[in-house]
């Protein structure tokens, strides 16, 4: 059964502009906040999922976004291991200390990368490969290249390969909005959100890739979640239905209109354990 680790909307808002999605024109409406993560929660666990969920902090607004503060993974010979992270707003880096005793806790080996003044956001910017034979890193906005270098070393160590991805589009700041592994062979992508070195890569990484439009993956259809045959998105449209299809996925929609205020989605609300 997968586990998924959320953290609820309580004290979720929208106070700074941290990406190019966020307002304050927009207040956050707290009540249909909460009516959307429940949604979230039930429709992964009509997909089998196993929820767990640590508990929000008064004053971490961004808390909910649950991909961030940690990247976690299992490897034969090192069990379960966790890399904080370091994030580039003040008020989302004191997220981080809550993430790694919760996993701490639950006996996960710390891989501190002693990252100094460099930034790495979790799984915002670094995806596992389905098949964990790699692990895709975005750089640009928010993860810096000395922060994927960082984890690419001590990755190597583990024997894992980290393919690093430069961004280029501030409406994909993070790389879970314009790279979604759907299955071991194919992925989708926001081609608009890569440099031309890093778009070849994905290529030569996949055997298929299926394209997003600047349209679907600035509403986050790219954000999905992934999981027993589903694909769990804010919202669909014909030409992603039919990619999804093709892959053997059937769409299950969640409305996340609030969290999309603060420029996230579904993925962005998760952390998929080992
Ligand atoms: N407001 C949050 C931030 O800018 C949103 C994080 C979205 N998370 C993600 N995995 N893309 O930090």
């Amino acid at each position: 059964m997968p586990k998924v680790l959320l953290c609820p909307p309580d004290y979720f808002d929208v106070i700074d502009q941290k990406n190019p999605y966020m307002s304050r024109k927009s207040p956050v409406d707290r009540v249909k906040a909460r009516t959307q993560w429940d949604a979230l929660c039930s429709v992964l666990q009509q997909n089998g999922c196993d929820i767990e969920t640590i508990d929000p902090v008064e004053g971490l607004e961004d808390m909910v976004f649950a991909a961030n503060q940690i990247f976690v993974g299992a490897k034969d010979g090192y069990g379960k291991f966790v890399v904080p992270s370091r994030m580039v707003y003040e008020s989302r880096r004191r997220e981080v200390p809550f993430f790694v005793d919760w996993c701490r806790e639950r006996d996960y080996q710390v891989i501190d990368l002693n990252l100094g003044d460099e930034f790495l956001e979790g799984h915002g910017d670094l995806l596992w490969h389905p098949d964990a034979s790699c692990i895709f890193a975005g750089h640009g906005f928010r993860s810096t290249p000395g922060g994927v270098e960082k984890f690419s070393d001590a990755m190597s160590r583990m024997g894992i390969p980290v393919v690093a991805l430069q961004l280029v589009d501030p409406y994909c700041y993070h790389l879970d909005t314009c790279l979604r592994p759907l299955n071991h062979e194919a992925a989708l992508i926001f081609a608009g959100a890569f440099a031309t070195e890093s778009l070849a890569a994905l290529h030569r990484s996949w055997k298929r890739i299926h394209l997003l439009s600047a349209d679907e993956a600035h509403n986050f259809l790219g954000n999905g979640i992934v999981v027993n045959g589903s694909y769990i998105a804010s919202g669909m449209t014909p030409q992603l239905e039919a990619i999804l299809r093709q892959e053997g996925l059937t769409p299950v929609l969640v409305d996340t209109s609030e969290f999309k205020k603060a420029g996230g989605s579904c993925f962005c609300m998760v952390t998929i354990l080992p």
